[in-house]
Formats: structure tokens, sequence, C-alpha cells
């Protein structure tokens, strides 16, 4: 069995969770279930790092001693992992006792070795990243991330004798074109070891820092952040003793953003090296995400909350979105009309409607029960063939941490199984009678369905749960094999159950009311819970029967303009809309709108008609027409044409 461990960074606790963090998060327990989607053992760690000079400032900022500020905010992290529906093993702090010791041992280790010294030196240091630059380092003075000019610091201090280590590591990892990627920035790093190096600073004196671990070999000092904050990794695996550290280290994948690429690769490898411990597997290096262009900052007031987009488009929409949306390595833009659109697009229409309608037809077909298999015919092999295709297309990308790439890959299949219905056409097949070519065709939706389900889970995980229980399959989708769905079919038996509607994507409108907080969620999903109950009801109304021709003939559709629209006294329900159809005179007609629509929303808007429909009363008004609208699990829209067209054209 392979093995798979996974890490964050873990996250200062001088600010509440933001997108930024949410996304790596998310990243991370995405590619965490893609590996056990392939049965491997995984372990994923995530936490807070909790020392340093900054924390002190934003706990008395807060009126607050160190302890209970770290203890408050770091629970705010490891409460809102959960809602986000990740799943971690672990969630490390650095303030606990246990990696308070591991870090000693660490570092008595690297002393012994003579790897540590004592000397005096000056520097640039930034507080916010809580490192020394170079002067090559900062741009126009100032420090290339939080564009702030460092503070020169000179003072007695502890060095790790990092430039010993420099040659080895460039050569480590020129050797191992895996060890970071995506590769500019391996590149990059291979840059700054082509430049002299200097030992990295590993102490503070007391005198001015106390919140921090104290250096076994001298008490008058407290180690430095970076060297505290890396050990994490793998005190977290109880190092050096530890069945865990066995069982994972060989596999330690971290995930970062740009911003803290110098410390994870150069900074610990080189630790690693100096206490006799094998390097990690891979650095994997994301971008940025920037909030309409610009830099997500408080003083800009653009920070995005998680929890606000969960309430507003739901959680398998919010990850789809930022799984989906930001090519790794690359940075990325949130913007939430992007995210709606990708919601409708891929979601709602592309997903979605091959839900909905596979699961209704075999209600409509087979009452609801999965059909036998026939021979296959060329276009049942295609698709197949495309689903294969789609599955290692994921699995490559996935494994290299692409993972909007593998979903786009994926989407392909999910369209063509879409294109093959619309061809196969399996109403024309029940009409034609012919029962052996329709059992097959839905026995290969089906069967598409399930491995669609299990592909979307490590992404979606309450939807991929939901999709797979729909199908009447086992909602642990780590009882599947992903591998092997890359290379056989496995049909759902016949006679399985299926349910008659799906319904988990309704479509989404933009809401940019940034004020939204979680308090309303419960609420927006009695609501939407409300309307897709709504929107099943209208879609399992009664079948019309058939009609002819001249049936339809009869009806004198028209657009209109509605010139004037205002509610219908004591009737909260309707309209009295004027409507121009090219006659002498607008056409009175009260419509049932006033829930969905206020009379300015309808005012100036083109609708169509009903012409030749008797005159009747409604509410004691006269009603000369109808107005055609669409129920959807939003609500009610208008039916209307494309472009505007004259008053009166007929509708054909
Ligand atoms: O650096 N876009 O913690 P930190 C994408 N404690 N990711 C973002 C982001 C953005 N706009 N903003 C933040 C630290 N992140 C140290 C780490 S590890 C041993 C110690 C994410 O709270 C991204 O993962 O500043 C980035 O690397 C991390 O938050 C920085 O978190
Ligand atoms: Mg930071």
């Amino acid at each position: 069995m392979n093995s798979f461990y996974v890490t964050t960074p873990i996250y200062y606790v001088n600010a509440k969770p933001h997108l930024g963090h949410a996304y790596t998060t998310i990243l991370a327990d995405t590619v965490n279930r893609f590996h056990l989607l392939l049965q491997e053992r995984t372990y994923f760690l995530t936490g807070t790092d909790e020392h340093g000079d900054k924390i002190v400032q934003a706990a008395a900022d807060n009126n607050q001693d160190p302890q209970s500020y770290v203890d408050a905010i770091s629970a705010q992290f490891q409460e809102l992992w959960p809602q986000l529906g990740i799943a971690t093993d672990q969630f490390i702090r650095t303030t606990q006792e246990r990696h308070k010791q591991t870090v000693q041992r660490f570092l008595q280790l690297v002393y012994d070795n003579g790897d540590i010294y004592f000397g005096e030196y000056g520097g640039y240091y930034c507080f916010g990243c809580e490192r020394f630059y170079t002067e090559k380092e900062l741009a126009d003075g100032l420090c290339p991330d939080h564009l702030k000019k460092p503070e020169y610091i000179q003072e007695a201090n502890y060095f790790f004798r990092m430039s010993s280590y420099q040659d080895w590591l460039r050569e480590y990892i020129q050797d191992n074109p895996d060890f970071i990627q995506p590769s500019q920035y391996r590149n990059e790093v291979l840059a700054m070891l082509r430049e002299p190096m200097d030992d990295l600073c590993i102490s503070r004196p007391k005198s001015r820092l106390t919140w921090g671990i104290e250096l076994p070999f001298d008490s008058r000092y407290v180690t430095y952040v970076w060297f505290d904050a890396l050990i994490n990794y793998i005190s977290a695996l109880d190092w050096p003793s530890g069945e865990k550290f066995a069982a994972f280290w060989p596999f330690a994948h971290h995930v970062v953003a740009k911003d803290i690429l110098k410390p994870h690769a150069i900074f610990w490898p080189t630790m690693l090296k100096a206490a006799g411990l094998q390097p990690y597997k891979g650095l994997r290096v994301h971008g940025y995400w920037k909030v309409d262009e610009a830099k997500m900052s408080k003083s800009l007031g653009n920070v995005v909350e998680p929890l606000s987009m969960r309430t507003k488009y739901g959680l398998d929409g919010f990850r789809y979105f930022l799984m989906r949306e930001m090519h790794f390595g690359h940075d990325g833009s949130f913007t939430e009309p992007a995210l709606v659109n990708r919601f409708n697009a891929d979601l709602a229409n592309d997903l979605g409607n091959l839900f909905n309608r596979s699961l209704a037809m075999t209600h409509k077909y087979f009452q609801g029960a999965v059909p036998e298999c026939g021979p296959l015919c060329p276009e049942d092999r295609e698709v197949l063939d495309l689903g294969h295709k789609a599955v290692e297309a994921y699995i490559d990308h996935f494994q290299s941490f692409q993972v909007a790439q593998a979903l786009e890959a994926f989407w392909e299949f999910v369209r063509g199984m879409n294109r093959y219905i619309d061809a196969m056409a399996p109403w024309g097949l029940n009409k034609e009678g012919n029962s052996e070519r329709l059992q097959t065709v839905m026995a290969v939706v089906l069967a598409s369905l399930r491995r669609i389900a299990l592909a979307v889970w490590p992404v979606m995980p309450d939807a991929g749960e939901k999709l797979l229980q729909q199908l009447g399959q086992d909602p642990d989708p780590k009882q599947a094999d992903l591998r092997a769905e890359g290379r056989d079919w496995t049909m759902l038996a016949p006679g399985t159950r299926v349910a008659k509607t799906s319904n988990l994507f309704p479509r989404q409108e933009l809401d940019m009311d940034r004020s939204k907080g979680d308090e309303d969620w419960a609420g927006k999903q009695a609501a939407s819970r409300k309307a897709a109950r709504k929107a099943k009801d209208v879609r399992e109304a009664k079948e019309p029967a058939e009609i002819e021709f001249p049936d339809f003939q009869k009806l004198d559709l028209r657009v209109g303009t509605v010139v004037q629209a205002e509610p219908v006294p004591k009737a909260d329900k309707l309209l009295k809309l004027q409507v121009d159809i090219g006659e002498d005179e607008p056409r009175q007609i009260v419509a049932g709108l006033a829930q969905d629509f206020s009379p300015a929303e309808v005012q100036g808007r083109q609708v169509v008609v009903v012409a030749n429909l008797k005159a009747r009363k409604m509410r004691g008004v006269t009603s000369q027409g109808m107005v055609l609208a669409v129920h959807d699990v939003q609500g009610l829209r208008l039916l209307g044409p494309e472009e505007a067209v004259q008053a009166g054209s007929r509708v054909s």
C-alpha cells in the first residue's frame, strides 16, 4: 500500500483565517482525498504558528496576554476547517509542550553536530516575515511581501551553518527535478543558491523576546520562529521514534504559497540534512489569490471570508471554484461573478443536468431500477473509452497537484456524456420500442455517473457522497479504486434503485451583499430546500397529452412590451400589467408575478403573451391574456426574445 503525507503551512495567529488560508487547506484536503481514492494510506496535517514578535504585538493590540490570545485565534482556525469540508488527521500548535520538546531535541542535535555557533550579526529584519533580508532581496529597500521598510538589527545571536549545505542542496535540487514544483519556483531557488549565502540566525535574546522556545544550550535565548515552525512537520509525526514518522516522512509533501518559498526550499532541507534526516519528498508551491486584481489586505477592505462564500454559494460550489479556477503555480483572481459563471456552466448545466435527466429517464423508462446492459455498439465503446482517458488524465494531473487541469480534463467526459445522451436519444429509442438499445444506453449512462460521482468527491465531498447515494451506491467513495476505474468499467448492478431527482446544483445568482455572515446559513439552506421541493413538484406535474400541430396553431402567441405594472390591492401574488402587443391600446393582463418581481422590474420588459386567451376576472380585475414564465428552483423567470423585437410580433 502506498503512503502519502500532506501538510499546509501552519498559519500565524495574528489574524483571522481568510480566503488564502482556506485555499491552501482546501487544496491539501482535495489532494489528500484524491490519494484516498487511490487506496493509499494518507496523513494530513495543518495547524497554527504561535510564537514570535508579531504575535506578542497582536495580543497586546487586543489587550490580551499572548497565551489567551493564541488560544482564541488558533481555535478559530481549528473550528473553521470542518465547516469547509476539510478533514485533517492532526491540528498542531507550536505552543504544545510536545512540539517544544521536539524543537529542543532537534536544536541540541544540530548543536552537538557542530552546526550551530555564537556570533554577531547586523541585517535588515522584516517582522511580517520574521526573517532577515539580503539587500538584493529587497524591492526599493522594502520587504517585497509586506512593502514595509525592514528594521536594521544588530545583536549577538546563535547561527546555523546553513552555508555549508549550500552546494549539497543545489546538487540535490538539480538531481531531483520533482523536489520543488512547479518548475518556475525550482528555478527561482536554484538562482538563489548560485549566489553566496549567509548562515541563518536562529535565536532571539530573551531581553527582546520571551514568547518562544528556549534554546536547550543557552537559557538566555529563545529560538527563532522559522526554526520552531518548520519542525512542526516532523514533531507532528512524533519524530524521532514514532511509528507515524517511519510510515509517512518519506512521503511528505508540503503545500505552500510563493511567499514562504525560501524558508521551505532552503532553510528546511538544510536543517534536515544537518540533523541527519532525509529531505521531504516534495515542495508544492502555489500562487496568490488576488481579489478583483488587487492584493487582498485588511487596509483595502477586500479580505474574502470563506464562511460568507459558503453561505452565499454553498460549500461545494465554493470549493469547486477555488480548485477549478487557480492554475497551480500561477496567481488567481477571485471574483464573485466568475464564481457564479463557473458554477452555472460546469455544475448547474453540465453536471447537474446530466444527473437530473439521467435519473428522470431511469424512472420514466425503468421505474427507477438500473437496467441490464446488452451488447455494446461502437458509440458506447467510444464514450466508455472517453471515460477511461478522462480518468487517466485526471490521475496524472492530480498527482502533480494540477487540480484545475484535472477537472478540466474530466469535464470533457461530463460534457461527452451529455452529447452521448443527445445522440443516442433514449426518448426516441423508447418511442420506437427498441428496448434492448434503450437498456444498454441507460446502463452505460448510469455507470458513467458513478465514475463521475467518484471523481468529483475529492473536490466536492458533500456532493460526491450525495451523488453516490442517488445512484444507490455506498456513499463512502474510499470503497472504490480510482485507478482500476481507469481500466475497467463497473456497471451498476441491474435492479439497483436510483433517486428520482438530483438537484444538487441549482443555478446561482450573484449576491454582492458582502455583509453576509454565517448566521443566515441555516435559513438559506432551509429556503433552498424548499425551493428545490417546489421545483421538483413542478417537474413532476402530470405530463400533458399529445396534441396535433393544428392544436398548437390555435394559440396566438405574441411578444409584448410591458408599458406599465402595478400591484393588485389585497392580492400579494398578482401584478396588473399593461402590455403593448401592437394593438391600438395596451392589453390589461393580471399575472402571478408579485412574489418574484417588483413592478419596476417588469416595466419595460418584453414578454411572451397568450393573446387569444378568453378574458377572465382575477380578484375583480379583468385579465385579457397571459404572460409566459418558467419555474426554476430559484423562482420565476419571464420568457422573452433574446433581443428586442417589435411589439406584437408573432411567436411560432
Ligand atoms: O507564513 N493567496 O503563515 P501565514 C494564496 N506561519 N494563499 C495565501 C494567501 C493568498 N492571498 N494569503 C495567505 C506563515 N495564503 C508561517 C508559515 S510554515 C512552517 C510557517 C496562505 O499565516 C498560503 O498558504 O502568513 C501562504 O503560504 C500562507 O497562507 C501564509 O500564512
Ligand atoms: Mg504571511
